[in-house]
C-alpha cells in the first residue's frame, strides 16, 4: 500500500496519472464544476449535474470514480451499463439539500395535494436528491430535473395540463415558476411537517421547502454592495439562489450556463459571480484577462471532501483489484427496489431535454 498521507501534492497527481493510464478505457474520472482544481485537471469529464448525468450513461470504463457529492454518484449508479461499477473517494460527501426530502415525505404530501387540489400532479424532483424519491418520481408518472432544465421539464407537465409538485428546492422552484409566468396566487408551499400556505385549488406549482445553505446565503445587500464596489458590473446567479437575488442580479443560471457565460465573454466585463466559491475562483483563474468576484466567498465543504489522497486511494483500489483480485471499498450501490423507477426518472428527464 501506498503512504498517500506522506505524498506531495505532486506525488500524488503523478499517481493518479501513472493508474489512469496503465488502465486507460478502464477508469473514468467524471467531475463536478465545483471540485478543486487539481481534481478537475485529472477528470475525463467535467460538468454541470445535467451533463455529468448525461456523460455518465455514455461511458463504457468498467469503473467510473466520481468526483462529487453523493446524489451525483448515485445517479451515474443508476445509469451505469451493466457490470460497471461506481466507486465514490469520499462517500461521506453529501449534499443538505437531499437530506430534506425522502419518499415518506413526498409520497405523504403527494397524496394530500392531491386530495386538496383535485388536480393531477406530476411530481419532479431536483437531481439533488436520492434513489428513493427519484424512483417515487418515476413510479408515479414525474421525472428529475436540473438547475439547466427545471423550466423545460416543469413547462412539458404544465402544457399536459399537470400541476407539478416540486422538491426539494424552494427557491429553484420559484425561480422556475417565475420564469414561466406563474404567479403568487398559483404557488402553494410545503412545509417538512406537511403544513401549506397557498390555494391547491389555483395552484400550477407545489414547493417543497428545502433549500441549500451554500447558495442561500447570498442576500441581496451583497448585490448591491458588489454593485457600488463595480459600476457596470453584470452579476450572474445560480437559481438556488432567492427569488430576491435572482431578481437582483443580471441573469441567473446552472452551473454550466454560468461557465459559458464567463467563458464566451468579452475581456472588458467585469464579472460578479453568486454560486459555489471554488468554482468561482476556478473561473477567475482560467480567465486572467477579465474581472471575476465572488458575489460572496460561499463554499460547498462537501464537494471539497474529495481530494488528491482520496482520489489516489480509490485507483490504489482498483489496482489491486485488477492485480490482486483484492476488494473493493467506497462502491455506490443502488437498492434494486428503487433502481428501476429511478431509472425510468432520470432517462424521461434526458427524453424531455434532447426532445
Ligand atoms: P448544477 O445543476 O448547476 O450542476 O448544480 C448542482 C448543485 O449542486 C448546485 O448547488
Ligand atoms: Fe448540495 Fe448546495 Fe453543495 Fe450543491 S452546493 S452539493 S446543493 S450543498
Amino acid at each position: 500500500m501506498n503512504n498517500f498521507e506522506k505524498m506531495t501534492e505532486q506525488e500524488l497527481i503523478e499517481y493518479i496519472k501513472k493508474i489512469k493510464q496503465k488502465y486507460a478505457g478502464k477508469i473514468a474520472i467524471p467531475a463536478h464544476h465545483y471540485e478543486n482544481s487539481n481534481i478537475v485537471e485529472l477528470a475525463d469529464v467535467i460538468g454541470d449535474s445535467y451533463k455529468l448525468a448525461v456523460e455518465c450513461a455514455k461511458l463504457e470504463a468498467e469503473f467510473v470514480v466520481f468526483c462529487g457529492v453523493r446524489f451525483m454518484a448515485e445517479g451515474s449508479a443508476v445509469l451505469a451499463g451493466e457490470g460497471q461499477k461506481v466507486i465514490h473517494p469520499d462517500v461521506t460527501a453529501g449534499c443538505p439539500m437531499a437530506d430534506m426530502i425522502d419518499e415518506d415525505s413526498a409520497r405523504e404530501a403527494y397524496e394530500l395535494i392531491l386530495k386538496l387540489s383535485g388536480k393531477k400532479i406530476a411530481p419532479v424532483v431536483y437531481m439533488n436528491s436520492y434513489v428513493d424519491i427519484k424512483a417515487f418520481c418515476g413510479e408515479h408518472g414525474g421525472t428529475v430535473c436540473t438547475s439547466s432544465n427545471a423550466k423545460k421539464i416543469v413547462k412539458y407537465y404544465l402544457d399536459q395540463g399537470f400541476s407539478v409538485f416540486f422538491s426539494p428546492d424552494n427557491n429553484l422552484g420559484i425561480n422556475t415558476a417565475r420564469e414561466l409566468g406563474i404567479t403568487d396566487n398559483e404557488v402553494v408551499r410545503i412545509k417538512r411537517d406537511l403544513t401549506i400556505s397557498g390555494n391547491p385549488a389555483t395552484a400550477k406549482m407545489f414547493l417543497w421547502d428545502g433549500f441549500c445553505h451554500v447558495h442561500q446565503r447570498f442576500t441581496t445587500e451583497d448585490v448591491e454592495n458588489l454593485r457600488a464596489k463595480y459600476p457596470g458590473i453584470k452579476l450572474i446567479v445560480h437559481p438556488e439562489c432567492t427569488e430576491e437575488v435572482v431578481n437582483a442580479a443580471d441573469i441567473s443560471g446552472s452551473t454550466q450556463k454560468i461557465f459559458n457565460e464567463v467563458t464566451n465573454s468579452a475581456d472588458d466585463v467585469i464579472w460578479g459571480i453568486g454560486t459555489e466559491m471554488n468554482f468561482v475562483q476556478r473561473l477567475a483563474d482560467d480567465n486572467p484577462n477579465k474581472i471575476i468576484v465572488p458575489l460572496r466567498e460561499s463554499y460547498c465543504f462537501n464537494m471539497a471532501k474529495i481530494n488528491l489522497k482520496n482520489l489516489a486511494e480509490s485507483l490504489e483500489i482498483i489496482d489491486k483489484h485488477y492485480s490482486e483480485g483484492a476488494g473493493l471499498k467506497n462502491e455506490v450501490t443502488v437498492d434494486s427496489k428503487y433502481k428501476q423507477n429511478a431509472k425510468i426518472a432520470l432517462h424521461k428527464m434526458i427524453e424531455i431535454v434532447e426532445s
